[in-house]
């Protein structure tokens, strides 16, 4: 890589990652940097803390060294292998546009502070409410251009802030609302093509407008038939899917799906937060519902049963010992001096308050 090759990259990292160009040019030279990434980096624009580069260089996509995968979608359960000081954020059902705004801001704070290296969008992410197929009243007004565009920026927001390395998104039955809305209705332009991106047209990846340059992996079913089949596994013990099982009781449904996988699992859909262990012959198994950063008063999100079973959260995990050792962050309502209601977390002696303006 020659001067001007390195100069032109850093300007443009620079740019997109808020980091000083002289920072990017001393990161991009540095020795810990891997030839593979110093070639890759121009290409994708991505700047990588040298502290963590070495993380980074270890870890495997489907087998695959990170810097080769381009793979902007998968089909199927995705094995992904992290080593160990690896930091990892899963963010569950966010509903946007439906998002609680004032939440977010929380999030992006924590997001910061904790700089995860992955970013786990565990389903749900867009409530694609203008395809519903529920009756929708005439009162709330329906954009899918809105919601892509609100759901396009509100990820990019997440992805700078966090400065992960790679994201996931895997699909919940809210982003299959396109493809079931294309096989009911649109079934003879269901394969129509972006002659330049070559993906279809109305596919969830293809409207947001992301391409293989991009760090991030949206992950589908695997026969692209139908349904939620899609997910990861993580270093071959934890299985993350959006979530099959609605069980009335906050924890039955990740019990639920441990019993149908026998392994660790971790999901969303249920919008509970909750967490079992429990000891086996094969060790412990752990099964999580990580809970909806939704905004329960949000008019797409009327159906809703807030009175039980609707519980903000997240999860920060960090791979220690080949295992992610996660740890649930309960998100709570506080009643504030001037006996406002107020969401808040607590994580590493901090507290995270949510805004007071949208
Ligand atoms: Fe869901
Ligand atoms: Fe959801």
């Amino acid at each position: 890589m020659n001067r001007n090759s390195i100069r032109a990259a850093a300007s443009k990292v620079a740019n997109q990652s808020g980091v000083s160009t002289k920072d990017v040019r001393t990161a991009i030279k540095s020795s810990i940097i891997t030839r593979q990434t110093k070639l890759i980096l121009p290409e994708r624009s991505v700047f990588i803390a040298p502290e963590r580069a070495e993380l980074y260089s270890q870890m495997r996509i489907g087998g695959t060294d990170p810097t080769m995968f381009f793979s902007l979608t998968f089909n199927g359960i995705l094995p992904v292998e992290l080593p160990n000081g690896m930091k990892v954020a899963i963010l569950p059902d966010i509903h946007s546009p439906a998002h609680d705004v004032r939440l977010m801001w929380a999030v992006k704070a924590w997001l910061f502070d904790y700089k995860p290296d992955i970013l786990i969008f565990i389903g749900d992410l867009a409530d694609v409410f203008a395809l519903s197929a529920w009756p929708i009243s005439p009162r709330i007004p329906t954009d899918l251009n809105m919601e892509i565009s609100v759901t396009r920026e509100l990820l990019d927001e997440l992805i700078r802030i966090s400065g992960c390395r790679h994201t996931f998104v895997i699909m919940g039955n809210h982003e299959d609302r396109t493809r079931r809305w294309l096989q009911n209705f649109g079934g003879k332009v269901a394969n129509l093509s972006n002659p330049q991106s070559l993906e279809p047209v109305l596919s969830f990846h293809e409207m947001l407008g992301y391409g293989p340059a991009d760090h991030i992996t949206f992950i589908y079913d695997r026969k692209q038939a139908g349904g939620m089949g899609g997910g990861m596994t993580i270093n071959r013990v934890l299985k993350l899917i959006h979530g099959t099982k609605v069980r009335p009781k906050p924890g039955a449904s990740p019990r639920a799906v441990t019993d149908d996988f026998m392994s660790s699992t971790l999901h969303g859909h249920t919008h509970r937060l909750a967490e079992n262990f429990r000891q086996t012959l094969r060790g412990v198994l752990t099964s999580r519902e990580i809970g909806v950063l939704a905004n329960p008063n949000h008019p797409y999100l009327s159906y809703m049963d807030l009175l039980s079973n609707f519980h903000h959260g997240f999860l920060a995990a960090e791979v220690v010992n080949g295992q992610l050792m996660g740890n649930i962050v309960p998100i709570v309502q506080i009643t504030t001096g001037d006996n406002r209601r107020k969401s808040v977390f607590y994580f590493d002696g901090k507290l995270y308050k949510a805004a007071d303006r949208g």
